[in-house]
C-alpha cells in the first residue's frame, strides 16, 4: 500500500515558532512517533512525506534514525493541507492504484489500525477513520453567535486519518476542487462533493491530532500509559 503523509504545516494553533511535528513528545520529535507506527505496519511499502523544504533536513534525520530510508520519499508541500495532498498525489508512482493519507500530526496511530485501513481499502473506493462524537454539537451563526440548530448526535462522527482512496478518482476530485475553488480540510470532503461514496472505519479514540499544547500533554500521557 502507498501512504502519503501531509507534514507541511506550521502548527499555528500550537503557538510555536516551528513546525509542531518537530516539537519534542517525550524524548523524540512528534513525527518520529507517527513514522514509527508506519514503519511497524505490515501493509505500507511506499511512503511519501510532504513538507516545507526547510524542514527536510530534520525530517531526513528522523527517517534515518528509524532506519527506514529506503521506501521514504520527500515532496514539497503547499500552502494548505489540500494543496500538500494534491502535490503528493501527483508525485505517486503511476502504478499506485490506492493510497492511504495520514496526517503527520496524528502520532498515536497504531500499526494495526493502519493495516486494518489498508485491508479495508481493497474493498471500497474511499474510506476514513472516524469516531462517534461524544459532545453535543451546536451549529452557530458566526456574526450573532446564536445557535441555529443542534444536529442529532447519533449521525455525527469525528473524522480522523488514515483516509484512503482509489488514486485516479481522488486526483480527479482534487482537480475539480481546484477548478471550483472548494476549500476543504480533508480528502473525504472532496470525494463527497463529487458524489462518490466514502465509508467509515471505526477509529481509535487515542488517535488524536496534536493541534494545541493541551493535545501534546494528552499525547504524552497516552504514550506513558502505553509504557513506551
Ligand atoms: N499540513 C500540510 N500542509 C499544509 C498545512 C498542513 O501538509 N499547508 C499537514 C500538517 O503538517 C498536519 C496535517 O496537515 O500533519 C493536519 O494539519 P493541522 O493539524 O492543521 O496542522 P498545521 O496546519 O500545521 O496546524 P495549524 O492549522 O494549527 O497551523
Ligand atoms: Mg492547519
Amino acid at each position: 500500500m502507498y501512504l502519503l503523509i501531509p507534514a507541511a504545516g506550521s502548527g499555528r494553533r500550537m503557538g510555536s515558532s516551528r513546525n509542531k511535528l518537530l516539537l519534542p513528545l517525550l524524548d523524540k520529535p512528534l513525527l518520529t512517533w507517527t513514522l514509527a507506527a508506519v514503519k511497524a505496519s505490515r501493509s505500507i511499502r511506499w511512503v511519501g512525506i510532504m513538507g516545507q523544504p526547510n524542514d527536510f533536513p530534520d525530517f531526513k534525520e528522523i527517517v534515518s534514525s528509524l532506519g527506514m530510508t529506503k521506501c521514504v520519499h520527500f515532496f514539497p508541500g503547499g500552502a494548505t493541507r489540500q494543496e500538500s495532498v494534491y502535490k503528493g498525489l501527483q508525485a505517486l508512482p503511476a502504478v499506485a492504484e490506492r493510497v492511504l493519507i495520514h496526517d503527520g500530526a496524528r502520532c498515536l496511530v497504531t500499526p494495526d489500525f493502519i493495516d486494518r485501513c489498508a485491508a479495508e481499502l481493497l474493498h471500497c473506493p474511499g474510506l476514513i477513520a472516524a469516531i462517534p462524537v461524544k459532545d453535543t454539537i451546536k451549529v452557530v451563526e458566526p456574526v450573532t453567535q446564536l445557535i441555529t440548530h443542534t444536529p442529532d448526535r447519533r449521525h455525527l462522527w469525528a473524522a480522523q486519518t488514515p483516509q484512503g482512496f482509489a488514486v485516479e478518482p481522488l486526483i480527479r476530485c482534487h482537480q475539480e476542487g481546484v477548478a471550483q475553488g472548494w476549500e476543504v480540510t480533508d480528502d473525504s470532503a472532496l470525494f463527497e462533493q463529487c458524489g462518490l461514496p466514502v465509508k467509515i472505519v471505526p477509529g481509535e479514540e487515542s488517535n488524536l491530532k496534536v493541534t494545541t499544547p493541551m493535545d501534546l500533554a494528552i499525547a504524552e500521557s497516552i504514550l506513558r500509559q502505553r509504557g513506551v
